[in-house]
């Protein structure tokens, strides 16, 4: 048996630190926190998608009192994203959550069928979706989803 080991990648810096574009697209996710309807969870995320052609699109998650039908504020992003520009390609994906407290200190890291949803993008798109990760204290930037989701399933898992 052979041991195996598998390496992801990440940087981190703080707000300042990004490009102008990055930190627009990080401070519109910071906004979008307040379109979240967290009724149950308190907890409300935002989330800001770059189109290829420059646009901004945003989410926030939306819960029900029939738990399983809410939604990620990253999938209402990214669907609404689709919906509206289906020929735009996702380029890049900011996400920012507050509690009750204020803004999470640590960068908000998405579940695991966020996970899945963005990473059938930088399949369908042909594209690596960057991710910026925002924490009042500390940023994380990952360039690929790959980085997020090791092991994943995409189309061509299908073809064996
Ligand atoms: N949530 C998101 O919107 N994105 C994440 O990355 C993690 C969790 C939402 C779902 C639910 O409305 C609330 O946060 C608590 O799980």
């Amino acid at each position: 048996m052979k041991k195996q080991k598998l390496e992801i990648n990440y940087r981190s810096c703080r707000l300042e630190e990004l490009d102008s574009d990055e930190q627009e697209l990080v401070r519109a996710a910071m906004q979008a926190t307040v379109n979240s309807y967290a009724k149950y969870s308190h907890f409300n995320v935002g989330a800001a998608i770059r189109l290829a052609d420059g646009k901004i699109v945003i989410g926030a998650n939306q819960e029900n009192a029939a738990f399983p039908s809410g939604l990620c504020a990253e999938r209402t992003a990214i669907f609404a994203a689709q919906a509206q520009y289906p020929d735009q390609a996702i380029l890049q994906l900011a996400i920012a959550a507050r509690n009750p407290n204020g803004f999470l200190s640590s960068p908000i890291t998405p579940c695991g069928a966020c996970r899945q949803v963005m990473m059938e993008m930088e399949d369908r798109y042909g594209i690596s979706l960057k991710i910026f990760l925002y924490g009042s204290e500390e940023l994380y930037i990952i360039d690929s989803v790959k980085d997020m989701l090791p092991f994943s399933f995409i189309d061509k898992n299908m073809q064996g």
